[in-house]
């Protein structure tokens, strides 16, 4: 029996459009072969709703969200030399709108995998003894605390200006984010045999106050995973770590701005921050689901952009927010094949000089993974 649902776009700025155009038709070949019926609503944020209202995030936008069952996104934001939209004040900008409807929707914790496809290896800069291994992490990052949610400000301190940002964590926004960890190595495990799962917390619990108390939180509720490894590891060795040998992380688990700046990392050593899908989660089943990559204004418009991270976005989107596990297996799949069969955008084309290449744009990427459902 089909299933009906209601799906928030956010194109947003950009490569948004084209690629979220993409993510449609998948999802639009989904529903077509499994019987099932998805509302597209297109909603504003970002500078695009600044363009239109004035505003980076209109209550409209808000409310839209609210009443879907998911909500799929482009990317949001301009080049910061030349766009207007950077002459507004700190909370006017686009980026305003992206941390707003984080904390509307209460999006705790952001999933970011980041997977080696083997048909990729070249394209992963790591030495080939690393990129031979392969790896296959997801990065959950606390998504609604820490230093970007803390308390800010700029005084005038004996003449000369001092500003200052908080960095602030209650036991509670903690545990929530580390039982989502946990329950997602174990899922993940049952799905390979022989694995144990593992959690790696990162922290700077050799300075930090926030960090003691994180890495403290994380052994009590690893207390109810007996099944579940848990490793503590400081932020610098983690950077380190996931140049080194990647192979040996399966979930990571960090704070806010430790999470956007390793996820950043993360999304690299696969070869191309284009291929990287990303999951923002609450505590009920709405989700905002979005590639790991920026909006790429230099590229706009030209068709070439990687639509691949979007796709895969919406295959997050099937399984964590419609319960559509099956639906999203396929789309996954639909990727492994189109990259088996040779179809690169030029990101990760590498040099191209082999004949079983088919460079292609961002529509072509689209239909060669909506053909393959
Ligand atoms: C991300 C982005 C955002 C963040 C920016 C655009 C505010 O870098 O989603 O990782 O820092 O969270
Ligand atoms: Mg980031």
């Amino acid at each position: 029996m089909g299933k009906e649902f209601k799906i928030a776009v956010i194109s947003g700025d950009g490569i948004g459009p084209e690629i979220v155009a993409e993510a449609k038709k998948v999802l639009n070949r989904v529903a077509e072969v499994y019987g099932h019926t998805f509302h597209f609503t297109d909603v504003l944020m970002g500078g695009a709703a600044i363009d239109k209202t004035g505003e980076p995030l209109p209550q409209e936008t808000i409310d839209n969200c609210k009443a879907s069952d998911a909500v799929l996104m482009g990317s949001i934001g301009g080049d910061p030399n030349t766009s207007p939209w950077y002459k507004l004040s700190p909370e006017k900008r686009p980026e305003a709108g992206l941390l707003r409807i984080r904390k509307e929707l209460g999006l705790f914790a952001n999933l970011r995998p980041a997977l080696l496809y083997p048909e990729l290896k070249s394209a992963c800069p790591l030495k080939e003894t690393a990129a031979e291994k392969g790896f296959d992490l997801v990065m959950v990052r606390e998504l609604t605390g820490g230093l970007y949610f803390g308390a800010r400000r700029t005084e005038e301190v004996n003449g000369e200006r001092v500003a200052t940002d908080t960095l602030v964590y209650s036991e509670s926004e903690i545990r929530r984010v580390a039982v989502k960890a946990f329950e997602i190595a174990r899922a993940r495990a049952a799905t390979k045999a022989g694995v144990t799962p593992k959690v790696t917390s990162i922290d700077k619990a050799n300075v930090l106050d926030s960090s003691r108390l994180w890495r403290d939180v994380l052994n009590k509720v690893s207390a109810d995973y007996p099944d579940v490894t848990l490793e503590h590891m400081l932020v610098d060795n983690c950077a380190m770590q996931l140049v080194l040998n990647p192979a040996q992380f399966d979930v990571v688990v960090t704070e806010n701005m430790f999470g956007d700046i390793l996820s950043d990392e993360a999304s690299m050593i696969t070869g191309s921050i284009g291929m990287l899908p990303s999951a923002s989660l609450n505590e009920s089943s709405l989700g905002l689901y979005e590639p790991s990559g920026g909006s790429a204004p230099d590229i706009a418009g030209k068709g070439i952009a990687n639509p691949l991270a979007t796709i895969l976005s919406a295959a997050m989107l099937l399984r964590y927010s419609l319960g559509l596990s099956k639906e999203a297996d396929a789309v996954e799949e639909a990727v492994r094949k189109t990259l088996a069969d040779g179809f690169r955008t030029k990101d990760i084309a590498g040099d191209a000089n082999d004949e079983a290449i088919t460079v292609t744009g961002t529509a072509g990427m689209g239909d060669a993974v909506a053909e393959r459902i």
